[in-house]
C-alpha cells in the first residue's frame, strides 16, 4: 500500500453533531493518524452536506435562510474536530464554489453522453424522505393507495433520471468479484440481496425549484436543482480535484476507504459506484459500513432526548479518554451501546490501571533506583523473559499493522493493552526491588528497567493514534519527540539513556465510583439532580443555592465611550430598571461604543466593585468567546432591563 486516501461521510448541517458523527470521524482520524505512523502518504476528507430539504427546513423552522443555517451549524462540526484533534487534511462544504463547479461539470458531462434524460415521472414520493418510492417500497398491491400516510404523495412532474438501471447486472459481477469492495460481509450480502431481488430502476436526479430551491441548479435546465444525495457523493471526488485537476485527482483517486454508518448503504455501494461507473472511474477500493451506537438498547434521538453530546465528554473525561473509548468499545461494523457505566469500567481497566499503573511504577522505580533517569541495559533482548516481553510488544506492532487492511481497531488497541499487561507481569518476574537490594545484581536491574520502558514506549506509541495527547505527553517525558516516527516501532534501544524521566502526575487519574449521581447518559441531569443532589464543589459542580447567590440581570446600555489611555477598555452607562450604573468591559477590540447603545445585555449585578483604571466598575458583562472572537450575550426578544436571569 503506497497511499491511504480515507473519507468520512459529510454530515447535515441541520442539526449540531452527536457521538455518532464524533465517532465515524474519530475512527477516520485514528486510521489516518495510524498510516501516517506507518509512513503512508495519507489525505484524509471530511465536510458537510448543505443542500437539500432537510437544511432547507431546518432553516425555514429557524426562520432564517438556508445559508444561514449552514454558516451557523458548520462551525459546530468545525470546532467539535478541532477539539476531538481531527487531522482531516481537507473539509468540504457542498456550497463551496469548488463544488458548485464541479458538479455542474459533471452533470453537463453525463447529460451530453446521454446518462442523463428527461422523463415524466408519475407515481408515490416520499416527503419525509425526500425520495421517490414504488408501490413494493411501501408494500403496496398494485392500484392501491397508501391510505393514512400523509407523508407519501402522488407526484407527476417532468424530472431528469441518471441511467443507473443500465449498470445493474455490472454492478453485480463487481462486487461478486470484490469482496473488499463492501464491508463487512454481511452488509454486502445485504446490497447483493437487494440487487438480485429487484430491477434496479433509473435515479431521478432533479427537483423542480417550485418544490426545492436549496440546491445546484442543473446546467442544462435552470428550472432544476440537483438531487442532493447525487452532489453530496460527489464531493468525494470533487474535494481532491475532479474534474479541473487532473493531477492531484490521480494521485488521491480511488480512495482506499470510505467510512459510512449502515444507514447510508445503499446510496454508496448502489448510486455511488454507478455514478463512477458512468463517468468511467474506478471505484473505492473498500466501502465500510460501521454500526449504531445506541443508548442501552434503544436508537438515540432527539424526540427521546438520550443524546450524548460528544462535547460534554469531551469536558467531562478529556479528549483522549473519549477517543479511547469508542475505538475500544465498539467492535467495527456492529453496534455499540453508550453508558456512562461502560465508559467508566473501559477507563478504569485499561487506561487508569493497567497503563496509568506501569507508567507510574515504572517512574518511581526509576527515581528510587537509578536517579530518575534512564539507565544503560546489558543489550538488545536475545533470550529470557526480554525475548519474551520484547516480542510481546512487536506483536502489538504486527496488530496494529494488519488493521491498516483490516481496519479492526478495537482487536488492535487491545492487542497494546494486551502487551501493556505482559510488562507489568514481566516487572512482578523480575522483581527490581528484589534485584536492588543485591549490588551484584545492578546490570540486570537496569536492563530490567530499560526493558520494561523500551516495551512501553512502543506500546504506547502504537496507541498514539488514538490518544495522541496523552501519548504525546509520555514520550515528552520519556525524553523522545511527541510523534513516533515509523522506523521506531521495530528498532530496540530508542530510550535516551541517562536522559531524565519526568512526569508531572498520573496519566490517567482513576475515576472514582461516584454512585453515579451525576452521570448525565439516560436518565438525564435533571432526574439525577431530583433523586440525588451533587454535593457542592464535587468534580467541579455547584449546587443551586451556590448557583443562586449570583445575581444575573438584563441591563440596557445608555452610553459607552473608550477608557482613556486603553484600547481594550470601554466605560458604560447601563441602566439596571430601579437604578444606573457604570461597568467598565474589556470589548473594545470587538464593539464599537455606538454598536452597544440602546442594547439588552447580561450583568452579574452583584459583583464585588472593582477600580479598573481609575474607574469604579459596580458589575460586570457576560460574554461568550471563541479564539479570537467575541460577542456579548444578549436576550432573545424584549424583557425590560433588570429583569432577574435564573
Ligand atoms: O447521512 N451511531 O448525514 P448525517 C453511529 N449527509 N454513527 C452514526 C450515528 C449513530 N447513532 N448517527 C449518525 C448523511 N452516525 C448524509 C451523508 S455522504 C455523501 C452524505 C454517523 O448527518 C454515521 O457515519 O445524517 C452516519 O452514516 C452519518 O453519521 C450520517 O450523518
Ligand atoms: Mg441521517
Amino acid at each position: 500500500m503506497n497511499r491511504f486516501y480515507v473519507t468520512t461521510p459529510i454530515y447535515y448541517v441541520n442539526d449540531v453533531p452527536h457521538i455518532g458523527h464524533a465517532y465515524t470521524t474519530v475512527l477516520a482520524d485514528v486510521l489516518a493518524r495510524l498510516h501516517r505512523l506507518f509512513g503512508i502518504p495519507t489525505w484524509f476528507l471530511t465536510g458537510t452536506d448543505e443542500h437539500g430539504q432537510k437544511v432547507q427546513q431546518a432553516a425555514r423552522a429557524a426562520g432564517i435562510e438556508p445559508r444561514e443555517q449552514a454558516d451557523r451549524t458548520v462551525v459546530r462540526f468545525q470546532e467539535l474536530w478541532r477539539k476531538l484533534q481531527i487531522t482531516h487534511d481537507d473539509f468540504i462544504r457542498t456550497t463551496e464554489a469548488r463544488h458548485v463547479r464541479a458538479v455542474r461539470a459533471v452533470l453537463q458531462d453525463l447529460y451530453d453522453r446521454g446518462e442523463i434524460y428527461q422523463a415524466e415521472y408519475d407515481g408515490w414520493y416520499d416527503v419525509s424522505s425526500e425520495t421517490f418510492v414504488t408501490e413494493r417500497d411501501l408494500d403496496l398491491a398494485e392500484g392501491e393507495e397508501p391510505i393514512g400516510r400523509p407523508n407519501i404523495i402522488r407526484v407527476r412532474e417532468t424530472n431528469y433520471f441518471f441511467r443507473m438501471s443500465r449498470y445493474q447486472e455490472w454492478l453485480v459481477e463487481y462486487i461478486e468479484s470484490h469482496p473488499d469492495f463492501i464491508r463487512p460481509d454481511f452488509r454486502r450480502n445485504e446490497t447483493l440481496g437487494f440487487l438480485r431481488t429487484r430491477p434496479l430502476g433509473d435515479l431521478c436526479i432533479s427537483r423542480p425549484k417550485n418544490r426545492l430551491s436549496w440546491g445546484i441548479e442543473l446546467p442544462f435546465d435552470p428550472a432544476y436543482v440537483c438531487y442532493v444525495w447525487f452532489d453530496a457523493l460527489l464531493n468525494y471526488i470533487t474535494a481532491i480535484g475532479y474534474p479541473h485537476d487532473p493531477a492531484t485527482f490521480a494521485k488521491w483517486w480511488p480512495a482506499s476507504l470510505q467510512l459510512i454508518g449502515k444507514d447510508i448503504l445503499t446510496t454508496h455501494t448502489v448510486y455511488w459506484p454507478t455514478m463512477l461507473k458512468a463517468l468511467g472511474l474506478p471505484l473505492p477500493r473498500t466501502v465500510f459500513a460501521h454500526g449504531w451506537w445506541l443508548m442501552g438498547n434503544t436508537k438515540m434521538s432527539k424526540s427521546l432526548g438520550n443524546v450524548v453530546n460528544p462535547m460534554d465528554m469531551i469536558e467531562r473525561h478529556g479528549v483522549d479518554a473519549f477517543r479511547y473509548f469508542l475505538i475500544s468499545e465498539m467492535v467495527l461494523g456492529q453496534d455499540a451501546s453508550f453508558s456512562e457505566e461502560a465508559f467508566e469500567r473501559r477507563y478504569n481497566s485499561d487506561l487508569a490501571n493497567d497503563l496509568g499503573n506501569l507508567v507510574s511504577r515504572l517512574a518511581t522505580m526509576l527515581s528510587r533506583y537509578h536517579h530518575g533517569r534512564w539507565p544503560a541495559p546489558a543489550g538488545a533482548p536475545t533470550d529470557g523473559p526480554e525475548l519474551v516481553v520484547w516480542q510481546a510488544a512487536q506483536d502489538a506492532v504486527a496488530g496494529m499493522e494488519r488493521a491498516l487492511t483490516t481496519y479492526e481497531l478495537d482487536r488492535a488497541v487491545a492487542g497494546a493493552i494486551t502487551a501493556i499487561r505482559a510488562i507489568n507481569r514481566y516487572l512482578e518476574q523480575r522483581a527490581p526491588w528484589n534485584l536492588a537490594r543485591h549490588a551484584h545484581e545492578r546490570e540486570r536491574l537496569h536492563t530490567t528497567l530499560y526493558t520494561a520502558g523500551e516495551c512501553l514506549r512502543v506500546a504506547a506509541s502504537l496507541l498514539h493514534p488514538v490518544m495522541p495527547g496523552r501519548i504525546a505527553e509520555l514520550r515528552r517525558a520519556f525524553g523522545l519527540s511527541e510523534t513516533p516516527a515509523p522506523e521506531e516501532l521495530r528498532q530496540w534501544g530508542v530510550l535516551p539513556v541517562h536522559a531524565p524521566v519526568q512526569l508531572t502526575g498520573p496519566l490517567f487519574p482513576r475515576i472514582e465510583d461516584r454512585g453515579h449521581a451525576q452521570a448525565s447518559a439516560g436518565t438525564g441531569p435533571s432526574e439525577s439532580a431530583r433523586t440525588a443532589p451533587a454535593p457542592a464543589a464535587q468534580g467541579g459542580l455547584v449546587s443551586i443555592e451556590e448557583f443562586s447567590k449570583i445575581q444575573l440581570r438584563t441591563a440596557r446600555v445608555v452610553a459607552a465611550e473608550p477608557v482613556p489611555g486603553t484600547n481594550k477598555l470601554l466605560k458604560l452607562e447601563i441602566d439596571l430598571g430601579s437604578e444606573r450604573r457604570t461597568i467598565v468591559a474589556g470589548i473594545a477590540q470587538h464593539y464599537q461604543p455606538a454598536d452597544l447603545i440602546g442594547r439588552t445585555i447580561v450583568v452579574v449585578a452583584n459583583l464585588a466593585p472593582a477600580n479598573i483604571r481609575g474607574v469604579e466598575s459596580r458589575g460586570m458583562l457576560l460574554a461568550a468567546s471563541s479564539g479570537s472572537s467575541l460577542r456579548l450575550l444578549t436576550v432573545d426578544g424584549d424583557l425590560p432591563p433588570g429583569s432577574p436571569i435564573r
